[in-house]
């Protein structure tokens, strides 16, 4: 049930064009080996068991805690800006071995989260104004390409910092500090660089940066909004909680009950769709993977049904689908690297939360989509929250 769980939630939420942009640029500049040596890093089974640390280790020691504290209080929270401090702070662990600790009781804003969140706005309005027009903002440094430049230079100089002190580390040879950070991806990326270069880490600075921001731009926000449209999807079926608990239950046999565990494209050449579309080269294509999960011709007729048992076969496993038709991480192969990341983080947070809280929404709180790369909801989701009593 859960793995199919997830598979509905992330049927809702779309990916950003502006990591495949950055990425598009990045391996123009490096070359293809640079994305070998990052699959060869991800999919190392040391990085999983790195990850899962991560993941457990902040569900228990910011996630949980922050629960308990609200539901202790009785106030309304907005899990969708729980979510994404919790995933921004995941990322940063992930790819810079740095955690901000955005996620706490006082909800901090720092300058370098901000900009984040501005970045993600100034790109979407790129992909909405004509070129000419972002382009004379930029020249003219007004608007929305003022914001960005702001923004922009005040996360490179966050994540200078951090490369410069990874760096440091790299030549004095901290080992202890070494040995705890070494599987977060820049340290992973900057060692193995070395290796193939004989002692020498010369990637610089800026292919550094620009890799650490498409990383956690891919892996946070992404993340964020699907944990926070599964838990609204929780909370409006409460037959679907249930079953997740009783799965719990049976598989995960905890003993001490209590114990707290738009997508886009460039045609390269004329060409003509599926649909008898007929499009010219360069004509940029954007794939509403939102709608593509409502469609009756893909789901049937059910298709707007939150049903996680459409992807559970009658012997209980998985049933497969091709990743054209769930096009969630994308297809082919340029499809998302992190998609195991983001199951086995959505499925450490589901579970401990899950066993521990019960969610209840706000009544009368509107969840409709905002306008932004990534599926967030415009209003946030409002819930109140219980803890568990049995
Ligand atoms: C629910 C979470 C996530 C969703 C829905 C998602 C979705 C996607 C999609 C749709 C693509 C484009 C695939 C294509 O063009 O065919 C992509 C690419 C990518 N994703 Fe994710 N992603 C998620 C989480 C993550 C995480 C946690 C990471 C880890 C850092 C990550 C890393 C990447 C990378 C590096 C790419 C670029 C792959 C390439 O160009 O070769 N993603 N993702």
């Amino acid at each position: 049930m859960l793995p199919g769980l997830f598979r509905n939630a992330s049927r809702m939420y779309d990916c950003t064009s502006r990591v495949l942009q950055h990425y598009e640029a990045l391996y123009r500049l490096v070359g293809i080996p640079e994305k070998e040596m990052m699959h060869s890093i991800m999919k190392n089974s040391k990085f999983e068991l790195f990850l899962m640390k991560v993941v457990q280790q902040k569900v228990v020691t910011g996630l949980i805690p922050l629960l308990n504290h609200i539901s202790k209080s009785n106030i309304e929270v907005d899990l969708q800006e729980v979510f994404k401090r919790f995933t921004f702070d995941n990322s940063c662990l992930m790819v810079l071995g740095f955690d901000p600790i955005s996620l706490s009781v006082e909800f901090p804003k720092r300058t370098y989260e901000k900009a984040f969140d501005e970045i993600e706005e100034a790109i979407l309005y790129r992909h909405i104004v004509p070129k000419w027009c972002w382009k004379l903002q930029r020249w003219l440094q007004i608007g929305q390409e003022k914001k960005l430049r702001k923004a922009w230079d005040a996360f490179d100089r966050f994540l200078n910092q951090r490369i410069a002190s990874k760096r440091e580390q790299l030549l004095s040879r901290e080992k202890t500090h070494l040995e705890e950070a070494k599987f977060d991806l820049l340290t992973a990326y900057m060692m193995q660089e070395e290796i193939v270069n004989m002692g020498v880490c010369s990637k610089s600075n800026k292919i550094l940066r620009d890799t650490a921001f498409n990383l956690i731009a891919a892996g946070s926000d992404t993340m964020g909004a699907g944990l926070a449209r599964f838990f609204w999807l929780i909370a409006t079926h409460p037959s679907v909680e249930m079953k997740i608990l009783k799965e719990i239950k049976e598989n995960l046999m905890v003993k001490d009950d209590k114990k707290e565990v738009g997508v886009f494209r460039t045609a390269v050449k004329a060409d003509t769709l599926p649909s008898g579309h007929h499009i010219s080269a360069n004509t940029p294509i954007i794939i509403s993977l939102y709608a593509m999960g409502r469609m009756e011709e893909i789901w049937g007729e059910d298709c707007i049904q939150y049903k996680p048992e459409r992807w559970i076969s009658e012997q209980g496993g998985l049933i497969s689908v091709p990743s054209y038709k769930f096009t969630a991480f994308g297809g082919g192969p340029r499809s998302c690297l992190g998609k195991a990341m983001a199951f086995i983080q959505m499925k450490i947070v589901a579970t401990s939360i899950i066993w521990n809280f019960h969610f209840e929404m706000v009544e009368g709180h509107p969840v409709s989509p905002s306008v932004s790369v990534v599926l967030h909801m415009k209003h946030g989701l409002k819930v109140r929250i219980t803890k568990r009593s049995v």
